[in-house]
């Protein structure tokens, strides 16, 4: 295949996707969409023919994220603009990890980072990363750094460290703690009211694992938790993580975008005295998976984490080195992410931003209202975008009776194609959990989703 052939295909892929038939997938099982797809591997070149057979096979089974039935995850079609800043970033093929290579992309990733640390309100390095995940860790890996210093070479021992966090935490804190080797039962699970940690808990909490010999390595606020989209009293936290020293990482992956929305950028105040913050902008902001960043307040505590980029001075012998990212990044090669943010930001601007979030909002109550008004369905929650519902409890139903309806329920919806959502547990019970997430999810769209939810839980 030549440049030709590659960008008829790309025209290809453009024109097929505007013609598509316009249904969330094609209803195919696992098998099915399996033999669909193959050849997967190939000894002879198949060359652009083949290329266009497996393209095609590929775009009749991938879920089509941008419809409005599409509510299963916190986004959905990324904005036009990053698609083009994705397809930049594989034309010249850039890796960040020094200058030399990726001179105007570290630029555009360094303005990206200055960008969002000025809505955050603070003086913040950082990087992109590999995800929300991956932004979380790296706050974690900070706090043990400013908490031992030279851990990155000593490691840990002899140190009982422990995270506190809420009991609704992204799973990604442990996943952190896991691999840090610190543990998962090192986490101190903070309780909650609503979602949100209890000043008075954390400090009992606090207390109590400094009596049992135990470090506090970081307290980790979350900025619009995952089921229920509840955002921590930053301020509140910050005043605890002050007094007693401890490093305070907000996950604000899924709320960050918020800090873009005139009418709601209160509900992160307080985000601007983090030591450090996580944010998505694959999330509502619209930019293509993965676009997110690890920020914080100061950026020396980066690089003694990632000292051990040391050991690739040969990667960071261009004559303008000190401004190399990969000296402060967990990765070696790494995607110029920031040239999605980039060119959507352009594109839509900072205006654009919020108008999505103040609409996701709007969205959000619209589905909440209509839920409180019917008979068949209870409103469980309803923070930030996320509204939690459940069905009206039929006379003695358990609460197993109660979450096999959800399930039931959100399983039809996926299998017919009419709407693709997530369940999880909330206080124990299983929920629809509905975000609103992108702008194609809108007010019809839930009207139409909660009349769907209803009728399939009574066939
Ligand atoms: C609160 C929160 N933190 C972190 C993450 C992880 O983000 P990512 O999927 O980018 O790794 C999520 C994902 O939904 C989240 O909801």
């Amino acid at each position: 295949m030549d440049t030709h052939d590659r960008d008829a295909l790309i025209q290809h892929i453009l024109t097929s996707e505007a013609e598509a038939q316009a249904r969330l997938h094609n209803g195919m099982n696992p098998q099915e969409i399996r033999q669909s797809l193959g050849p997967f591997t190939s000894k002879d070149a198949g060359g652009p023919e083949r290329v266009k057979d497996a393209i095609d096979a590929y775009l009749r089974s991938a879920v089509r994220t941008g419809l409005p039935e599409f509510m299963r995850t916190f986004w959905g079609a990324s904005q036009p603009a990053s698609v083009i800043g994705s397809l930049l970033a594989d034309i010249r093929n850039t890796t960040m990890h020094s200058f030399a290579v990726s001179p105007a992309a570290t630029i555009i990733e360094r303005e990206m980072i200055r960008g969002i640390a000025e809505r955050i309100g603070f003086n913040a390095n950082g990087i992109f990363t590999t995800g929300g995940s991956n932004s979380n860790e790296l706050g974690l890996v900070c706090a043990r750094e400013n908490l031992i210093p030279g851990s990155h070479r000593t490691g840990i021992q002899g140190h009982r460290l422990c995270v506190l966090t809420s009991d609704e935490a992204h799973y990604s804190v442990d996943s952190a703690m896991n691999r840090m080797g610190i543990g998962m039962d090192s986490i101190i699970r903070v309780p909650t009211n609503n979602g949100v940690m209890q000043p008075q808990d954390l400090i009992k909490a606090i207390h109590h694992v400094k009596e049992e010999g135990m470090e506090p390595l970081a307290i980790v606020s979350t900025a619009g938790s995952t089921v229920r989209g509840a955002f921590e009293d930053l301020n509140a936290i910050a005043d605890i993580a002050e007094k007693h020293g401890i490093w305070h990482h907000v996950d604000a992956a899924w709320g960050g975008s918020v800090l873009f929305s005139e009418r709601y950028r209160s509900m992160l105040n307080g985000i601007e005295r983090a030591d450090s913050v996580t944010f998505d902008a694959h999330k509502m902001l619209g930019a293509s998976m993965v676009c997110s960043m690890f920020l914080l307040r100061d950026g020396r505590v980066l690089e003694n984490a990632m000292a051990h980029t040391e050991k690739g001075d040969y990667l960071f012998d261009d004559p303008v080195s000190s401004q190399s990212l990969g000296r402060i990044s967990p990765q070696c090669g790494r995607r110029a992410d920031a040239l999605k943010l980039w060119l959507t930001w352009l594109d839509i601007g900072s205006d654009g931003f919020g108008k999505i979030v103040d609409s996701c909002m709007d969205v959000a109550e619209h589905l909440a209202k209509l839920v409180e008004k019917k008979d068949e369905v209870e409103l469980i929650s309803h923070q930030f975008t996320n509204v939690c519902i459940r069905f009206t409890p039929k006379e003695n139903e358990t609460t197993e009776e109660g979450d096999m309806r959800v399930r039931k329920a959100r399983d039809k919806l996926e299998q017919d194609g009419t709407a693709m959502v997530i369940d999880a547990r909330l206080d124990g019970r299983l929920v629809i959990r509905f975000a609103a997430a992108q702008p194609s999810v809108d007010k019809e769209a839930v009207t139409r989703f909660l009349e769907n939810l209803i009728e399939v839980d009574q066939v």
